[in-house]
């Protein structure tokens, strides 16, 4: 049997992971229905500084050669999220919203990462955009349902630039297998994506305990 692919390696050695994250108590409510849609919001709110770190020093990314071949247009958030925000909380969201102490470190590590290291970079790049093409459609169908959106509010969701996720995803993941990444540097970008699901584990976390109590 031919060796795993460097993409099959780094699927199969963080899914565990990744149910951690899919399973996180907030984002299980969410998904069940027994959060609300000021948790959706409140989701959304931290979205914003965590594309903010991702998307805004994204030149800086760019000039390395390795790390460029992931970068592309389609994938840009920030627009339809702060389209998003502006739907959900109103035109002066940006006053109202605050990151949470997960959303600071893992923002932190995301600009150290932009500048000292862009396989790393990388990591984190893979983690939110595959995951927004792969779970975020059922997060996008699941919020539609439960809170009402038509495309307003779930903007965020919707890659109008990419009709085909799939292939999308495939041609992703031969870019990670072409990467001119050393073994030791391989292992550094799956070491990377785990701490990827841990901070936005955290980030769950922290929403959760953010929680307004609910009345009674
Ligand atoms: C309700 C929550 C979630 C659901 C239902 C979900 C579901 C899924 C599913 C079904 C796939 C497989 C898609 C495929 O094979 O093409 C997937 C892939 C993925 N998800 Fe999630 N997910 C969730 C949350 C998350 C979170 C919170 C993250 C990280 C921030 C994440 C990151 C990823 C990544 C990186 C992949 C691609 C893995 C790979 O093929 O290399 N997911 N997700």
């Amino acid at each position: 049997m031919a060796a795993p692919s460097f993409s099959e390696s780094l699927r199969a050695r963080t899914w565990a992971s990744h149910g951690d994250s899919e399973g996180a108590g907030f984002m299980r409510d969410l998904m069940t229905g027994e959060g609300t849609r000021e948790d959706y919001v409140a989701l959304a709110a931290q979205h914003y500084f965590v594309y903010d770190a991702l998307e805004h020093d994204i030149d800086r990314v760019a000039n390395d050669p390795i790390a460029r071949e992931f970068l592309t247009d389609r994938l840009t958030r920030m627009p339809p999220l702060t389209a998003d925000l502006e739907f959900l909380i109103g035109p002066d969201w940006r006053s109202q919203v605050r990151p949470l102490p997960a959303t600071v470190r893992y923002t932190e590590r995301i600009r150290e990462l932009a500048t000292g290291w862009p396989g790393g970079f990388v990591a984190h790049h893979y983690t939110r955009y595959l995951g927004d093409l792969s779970g975020g459609r059922a997060i996008h169908r699941r919020m539609r349902k439960l809170f009402g959106f038509d495309l307003d509010g779930v903007r965020f969701y919707v890659f109008d630039q990419i009709p085909d996720p799939a292939a999308f995803k495939a041609g992703y993941r031969e870019r990670l297998d072409a990467a001119a990444w050393s073994e030791d540097e391989r292992e550094r970008v799956i070491d990377e994506v785990l701490s990827a699901y841990r901070f936005n584990i955290e980030v769950f976390e922290d929403l959760q305990a953010a929680k307004t109590p609910a009345a009674v």
